[in-house]
C-alpha cells in the first residue's frame, strides 16, 4: 500500500522565545517517525513522509495515498489542533489512523472530556475550569478540597504540569493558577488531587475494542504526592518503573477496564488510545484524560514501553493500528492494488 505518514517534529518547529521550557513537549523526534516508517516498511508498504503543516499540504496530494499514518499534533495554542490533519484529511476522502477531529478536538479539552465522561457514570477529580483572572478572583475556593492539582487545560505530554503542581491552600490555587493562565495563554483546569496509584490503560480497536494492557507508573523513591510530571517523563529511566500487568486487585483491575472501554465508547475513540486514571487507595478509578493520539516513541513512548511488556514489539504495534484502521476502512492490501 501506499501509505502517507503525517507528524509534526520539535526540530521542525521554533519555540516562541520568552514561553515556557516545554512549549514543544508535545512533538515528535526524528526516532518515532524512522520507527513507524521501518515497520510500515517491512511490511511492504511504501511510505511517504509528508511531515506537517504547509509541508504536510504540499505533500499530500503528490501521489495517491491509500492511507495517511497521523501522529501529528496539529500546530498553534489550539485546542482543536489535533483535529486539524484529520480534518484535511477528510476533506481530501484520504483515510487514515486513529479518532476523527471532533474526537481528538474534545479529548486534547480535558474539561470538555471530562464532563462527557462524568455523563457517563465514569468518576473523574471533581474540578474547576477558570478562562481568566478575574473569573480566578470571583471564585469562592474556601470549599474546594484541598490539595487541589492545577494543569493547563488543553495540553498532553505534562506541559505545564510539575512536582510543584499540587496547592495546599486557596491563596496557592490562586497564585499558581495566575502563573498557569499567564504562561500557557489558556485556561486552567483545577482538579481535587487523587493520591493513590498512577495508572495508564491501553486500548486498540472498533466495534468491539479491547484493553491491550493496564500499566501502573511506580516511583522509585516513595512519595504520598508522586506526579508523573514533565520532569519525571524526561527522566523516567531514573525516576519510575513500569509494571505491566498493573499489581492491583482482580477487582480494581476490572474497574479500570470497564472505565476504560466506557469512555472509549462515549467519546467515540477509533484505533486506540492511552487512557489516565489516577486510582484512590479505596480502589476507585479517576479519569483524568485519554489521548487518542498516544506518544508512539519507540523508547519513551508509555503504550510501546507497555507493548513491550506485554512481549510486542514496537513494529507490531504500528501494524497492529494500520490493521485496525483497515479493517475499519475495510481496505486491504489485495484492493488497493493498481
Ligand atoms: N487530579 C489529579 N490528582 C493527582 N495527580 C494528577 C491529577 N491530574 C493530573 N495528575 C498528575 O499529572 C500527570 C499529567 O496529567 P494528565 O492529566 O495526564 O495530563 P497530560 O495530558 O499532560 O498527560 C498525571 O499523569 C498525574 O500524575
Ligand atoms: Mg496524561
Amino acid at each position: 500500500m501506499q501509505i502517507g505518514l503525517s507528524y509534526d517534529l520539535k526540530q521542525a518547529l521554533n519555540p516562541v522565545s520568552g514561553g515556557p521550557d516545554d512549549a514543544l513537549e508535545e512533538y515528535d523526534s526524528p526516532e518515532t517517525v524512522e520507527a513507524i516508517t521501518n515497520a510500515l516498511t517491512q511490511a511492504g508498504h511504501t511510505v511517504y513522509r509528508l511531515g506537517g503543516g504547509k509541508e504536510f499540504l504540499r505533500r499530500v496530494q503528490e501521489q495517491k495515498l491509500d492511507l495517511v499514518f497521523n501522529i501529528a499534533e496539529g500546530l498553534g495554542n489550539y485546542r482543536s489542533r489535533e483535529a486539524q490533519i484529520p480534518g484535511i484529511l477528510e476533506m481530501l476522502d484520504i483515510p487514515y489512523t486513529g479518532s476523527d477531529p471532533q474526537t481528538l478536538a474534545v479529548c486534547l479539552d480535558k474539561p470538555l472530556t471530562k464532563k462527557l465522561v462524568a455523563d457517563a457514570g465514569i468518576k473523574t477529580a471533581r474540578w474547576q475550569l477558570v478562562t481568566s483572572c478575574e473569573e480566578l478572583s470571583a471564585i469562592d475556593w474556601s470549599g474546594f478540597p484541598l490539595p487541589a492539582f492545577l494543569k493547563p487545560a488543553c495540553e498532553g505530554s505534562s506541559k505545564g504540569v510539575r512536582f510543584a503542581s499540587r496547592a495546599g491552600s486557596a491563596k496557592e490555587i490562586v497564585s499558581m493558577a495566575a502563573e498557569l493562565l499567564t504562561a500557557y495563554e489558556q485556561p486552567v483546569l483545577i482538579e481535587e488531587f487523587i493520591s493513590g496509584e498512577e495508572i495508564t490503560v491501553g486500548v486498540t480497536g472498533n466495534i468491539q475494542p479491547k484493553v491491550l494492557g493496564i500499566m501502573r507508573v511506580v516511583p522509585k523513591t516513595k512519595t504520598d504526592y508522586f506526579v508523573y510530571s514533565v520532569e519525571v517523563k524526561r527522566n523516567w529511566r531514573q525516576m519510575v518503573e513500569y509494571e505491566v500487568p498493573a499489581a492491583l486487585p482482580a477487582e480494581t483491575l476490572s474497574r479500570i477496564e470497564k472505565a476504560t472501554l466506557d469512555a472509549y465508547k462515549v467519546l467515540g475513540c477509533r484505533d486506540l488510545c492511552r487512557m489516565d486514571f489516577r486510582v484512590s487507595p479505596d480502589g476507585t478509578p479517576y479519569f483524568l484524560e485519554v489521548n487518542p493520539l498516544p506518544g508512539l516513541n519507540p523508547v519513551s513512548g508509555d503504550l510501546p514501553i507497555m507493548a513491550s511488556k506485554l512481549g510486542i514489539s514496537h513494529a507490531e504495534l504500528v501494524l497492529k493500528i494500520l490493521d485496525t484502521a483497515l479493517a475499519r476502512h475495510s481496505l486491504t492490501a489485495a484492493n488497493c492494488l493498481p
